[in-house]
Formats: C-alpha cells, structure tokens, sequence
C-alpha cells in the first residue's frame, strides 16, 4: 500500500493497527460491526485492504458468521483487495467451537493470515506468525527486514522446539482450564457486585470479557 491509500478496519478496533496504518500515511476508515461480524455491505469503494478479526471481533467479541465470512471473501476478490486476518486470541474459546479462518476458506490468495505468541505464551517474547498468499512472501521478507532484520533466533528455535514436541499443545490444554476458571470467578463477581453500573455481554469468547456500561449507546 502506498500513503494516501485506504484501508478498512472495524469500528471500533484494536488501536495499534490503527495508528500503525495511520503513520504510514494510510487513510483509515472505520466500518461498523453487527452481531455477524463487520457490515460487508458497508465497506467503501476504493478500498485496498481490509483489517478484521474474525475469531472474535476485538473488543466486541462478535463471531464472524460463515455468510458473512464468504461475503467478504467475495467482496475482496470482486474488489481485488486484500483481507489482514488478525486471530489474536483464536487458541482461547471458552464457549463455543472456533470456526475456520477466513485464510482457510481463500481459494483466491486475498488474505493474510496474522497470529501472535503473545497471548499463549507471553507479550515480551514478541514472537507471532503470518501466513500469506505466496504472491506476498518476497514483498514481506524485504518489509521484515528492513523493519528490524529478524526477530530473535534463539526464541523462535526454542519455541519451534516446543511446539514440534508437543508441549506447546499441552501447555494450551492447562492454561485454557486455568483461564476458563478465572474467566467465571471475574464474570461472577461483575455480575454479583457490579450489576448496577455494568452488563456482562452475552457475547464471552477468548480472554476477553465485554462489559455494557449502564445506559451505553451501542447495540447490544
Ligand atoms: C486484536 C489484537 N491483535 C493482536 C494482539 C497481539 O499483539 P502482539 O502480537 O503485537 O502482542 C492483541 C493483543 O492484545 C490484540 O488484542
């Protein structure tokens, strides 16, 4: 992309990708989520790119339902711009099953799959993953590199480590039993000591935890 270009992302949105696209002189506009995830029917013409998450919509928690997963496939292809998958959290899923990544329903190479360690290990590592169409992956080395040459060997050998022997697997397993625990003694007690001022939404996946103030304007 190049500055003056536009992207869209949802309304409202994690900030770092914001402000990110902002200081690259991109043109951000924010494009409204409903309870099936963002308005596909409301993205701009003229759009380059599209940055979402889908697994659970930060910081709504609204699933992206299939249809409208495949909408926006569509409209991407229809409109030759590409989709930033952000599955930030996808690997915590309290109550229900995940559904399939957009990057997995892409037959067309539109969509850039982003994931990050720091949510299942943790932040300082700064270790997280793309996966792309092959058509981006020179244009993306070339971009890490001259962004900060690599990222550390020594952690991503002992995490590859990790992973390949299985404990990266159990270690999800253990933390997702602690998390789910935590997860119901905060919910509980919000719901017991906080009902006056705030509403848990019905809307609880991952590690994170919506909240309604009283008398918020948002669409529940
Ligand atoms: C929406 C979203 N994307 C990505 C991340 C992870 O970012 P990073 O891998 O840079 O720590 C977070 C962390 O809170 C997040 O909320």
């Amino acid at each position: 992309m190049e500055p003056g270009d536009r992207i869209a992302v949802e309304d409202p949105c994690y900030g770092p990708p914001r402000h990110l696209f902002k200081s690259l002189g991109i043109h951000v506009v924010g494009v409204p989520v409903d309870r099936e995830g963002l308005l596909v029917e409301a993205l701009p013409r003229g759009v380059r790119a599209v940055y979402v998450t889908p697994s659970h919509q930060y910081p709504l928690s609204v699933t992206m339902t299939l249809p409208r997963r495949q909408a926006l496939l569509a409209w991407a292809e229809r409109n030759n711009a590409a989709i930033i998958e952000d599955d930030y959290d996808s690997e915590f899923r309290f109550a229900d099953r995940p559904l399939e990544p957009l990057q997995t329903l892409d037959t067309r190479g539109r969509v850039v799959y982003v994931g990050s360690f720091s949510k299942t290990m943790l932040p300082t590592l700064r270790l997280g993953f793309l996966v792309t169409p092959p058509s981006l992956r020179l244009a993306l080395h070339k971009a890490k590199f001259v962004s900060d040459w690599h990222s550390s060997t020594l952690g991503q050998a002992a995490l590859a480590r990790f992973i390949d022997e299985g404990a990266f697997a159990r270690h999800i397993r253990r933390v997702s039993a602690i998390y789910r625990e935590r997860h119901q003694i905060l919910a509980d007690a919000i719901t017991r000591d906080f009902a006056e001022h705030l509403e848990l939404s019905r809307r609880q996946r991952g590690s994170t935890l919506p909240l309604w103030l009283a008398d918020c304007p948002w669409t529940r």
